[in-house]
């Protein structure tokens, strides 16, 4: 049993991995000038713009976003965990994982998914032993063929049938409860989750078991119970069908993501091999970079009821940070009372199939929704319209796609597309010089003004890119000023200056498991100019100043404010004098 592995060797590990050996094993990579290039592993395209940096020991694909560390191009390629990753890169520089023994023994995850492929096929021979139970999937049409592919099985009646068979020792009991399939007591003992249902082995894309849906055969409740979370499955990442969806095809042209078990089943045992399900949960952005990595095509396909069109519109607003050129997804509403499993099982796979043609574009579906809650005669209508448009639009990236719905959101409101993107523009404080290739600029003569949010990016930005030009700054400048983000530069400054040799890629591993690390990644992929006359040490100096700067004028501004309503005491006083 390991325990956690100490940070410091996740660092060193890190900063002497080389990212173009770990990449180029696996990818062809040509040089150019500094950089590596390469066509993107991650989506389809013919002219190369996957780009390695040895330097910053990270890549990035102007085409698609994709990027990160050698840690994350094992997780993300080859589907490593975390854990994994870091074993593999220190098996290929011949170095042991050290284990901080202090910790709690995390369980092993080889014996979990051994354990999971053992009961998943003691519950396939149990679907085989129990004639009520292929009947019942005979009655939903469900063939032997398709059960098998998807390795349905059926957990029989009983309170201890999995406990009695896999939990013979004190470590097997608690693996099983690890793994989800038993559950404990206040008294201390255990009973079986997963009794008396059809169970769907819920796979990860290497086709491992790490969950599992058990529906009843009758009308007991819930209908469907699901594996709880454990250290293998996370609902909000796993998709239902994917490994089988990616056994059957080929070549992926489109995803058509659905909401059960039994839509996906029925589906492929129509033909249609290329759907997915959540869990029951709604669709997540780690979803979306899963399928898109796969396809650029995604159909979203609901029931036609109240619930379906709100869930569609979740989806939407969830969907519209990975629009991008080339990416296409639509919506497609079945006539109400009908589910995809109920659908193709009545008018057949072609139906199916006209079905999904004949979805919504999401643009068209963003336009017609909103149109739908105002009065397109009136101005006012109008003006409404674009006014509920602003926040969505800001969510999708820069670039055609964005161009195109606000050309057609202009054309129904009736203004000029330039008119309407100033509007929208000025609104939610867009930044007009950045541009869809994700480059700021940076140049001394380039007035951003001080404390907007631009003046942080651009710190964080040069603070990732240089990190050694962070060794000699003053964070103390910046103690008193307060925006979102101040504090991740702050973190950001002070582990550059107690980890010297830290790189930007030991940067992006450190803050992996933190929110805003997803942030760093893109900002970390910003060309930052690396000619000789340009001087990050000084650039972010002036960055800080600008900020200090910043600060001192809103504290001033709300000490004045605050003056106007009620006296300041001796110290605000005296603040406001200094400060002035
Ligand atoms: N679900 C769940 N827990 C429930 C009900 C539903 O997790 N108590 C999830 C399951 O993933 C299920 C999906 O939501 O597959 C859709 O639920 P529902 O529409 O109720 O079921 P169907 O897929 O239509 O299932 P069936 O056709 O077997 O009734
Ligand atoms: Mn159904």
């Amino acid at each position: 049993m390991a325990g956690l592995i100490p940070q410091d060797f996740i660092d060193d590990l890190v900063a002497r991995a080389d990212v173009v050996e770990v990449i180029g094993r696996r990818v062809q990579l040509k040089k150019a000038g500094r950089e590596f290039k390469a066509c993107c592993p991650f989506h389809e395209e013919k002219t190369p713009s996957f780009t390695v940096s040895p330097s910053k020991g990270f890549y990035h694909c102007f085409g698609c976003g994709a990027h990160g560390t050698a840690v994350g191009f094992l997780m993300d390629f080859d589907h490593m965990s975390f854990v994994e990753a870091i074993e593999t890169l220190a098996n290929s520089m011949g170095v042991e994982v050290p284990r901080d023994e202090s910790d709690r023994p995390a369980q092993r995850y080889d014996e979990l998914f051994d354990l999971m492929s053992r009961v998943e096929r003691f519950w396939q021979q149990g679907l085989r032993d129990n004639q009520s139970a292929v009947d019942y999937l005979r009655g939903r049409s469900i063939d032997g063929t398709t059960a098998k592919r998807f390795g349905l099985g059926f957990a029989a009646d009983g309170w201890s049938t999995v406990l009695d068979k896999f939990g013979t020792s004190q470590e097997a009991i608690d693996r099983l409860l690890a793994a989800g399939l038993i559950i404990r007591k206040d008294n201390g003992r255990h009973y079986d989750r997963f009794r008396d249902r059809i169970v769907f082995p819920i796979r990860d894309i290497r086709g491992r078991c790490i969950g599992f849906g058990g529906r009843t055969m009758g009308d007991g409740e819930p209908k469907y119970l699901n594996s709880p979370e454990t250290v293998l499955f996370h609902k909000g990442r796993e998709l239902y069908g994917l490994h089988e969806a990616r056994q059957a095809l080929r070549q992926i042209e489109r995803f058509v993501v659905v909401e059960g078990y039994m839509d996906v089943v029925a589906l492929a045992r129509h033909g249609i091999d290329f759907s997915v399900a959540t869990l029951g949960t709604a669709t997540t952005d780690d979803h979306l970079n899963r399928l898109f990595r796969l396809t650029e095509n995604i159909d979203f396909c609901f029931d036609g009821d109240r619930a379906g069109k709100q869930a569609a519109w979740r989806a939407l607003e969830t969907a519209l940070p990975h629009i991008r050129e080339g990416r296409q997804v639509h919506f497609v509403f079945l006539p109400e009372g009908h589910d995809p499993d109920s659908y193709v099982s009545e008018h057949g796979s072609d139906a199916f199939m006209k079905a999904l043609d004949n979805g919504v574009a999401l643009s068209d579906y963003i336009i017609s929704e909103l149109a739908a809650d105002v009065d397109l005669d009136t101005v006012d209508g109008r003006a409404r319209l674009a006014e509920s448009a602003r926040p969505l639009i800001a969510k999708i990236p820069q670039g055609i796609y964005r161009e195109l719905l606000i050309e057609s959101l202009a054309n129904t409101v009736g203004l000029s597309a330039a008119k309407l993107e100033k509007t929208l523009g000025r609104a939610h404080g867009e930044n007009p010089q950045r541009t869809a290739g994700a480059r700021l600029s940076l140049g001394r003569s380039a007035s951003i003004s001080a404390g907007k949010p631009s003046v942080l990016r651009r710190a964080i930005t040069l603070l990732l890119n240089h990190p050694v030009a962070g060794g000699q700054l003053d964070v103390e400048k910046i103690a008193g000023v307060s925006r979102p983000g101040i504090d991740l530069l702050h973190d950001l400054i002070e582990t550059v200056q107690k980890e010297p040799n830290i790189t930007t890629a030991g940067l992006l591993e450190r803050w992996r498991h933190d929110d805003q690390g997803r942030h760093l990644g893109k900002l970390a992929a910003i060309e930052v100019p690396e000619d000789e006359d340009f001087d990050p040490v000084a650039e972010l100096s002036d960055c800080l100043d600008q900020l200090a700067l910043a600060g001192r004028r809103e504290r001033i501004d709300f000490l004045i404010e605050k003056q106007r309503v009620n006296p300041l005491d001796e110290d605000e006083k005296a603040e406001l004098r200094q400060l002035s």
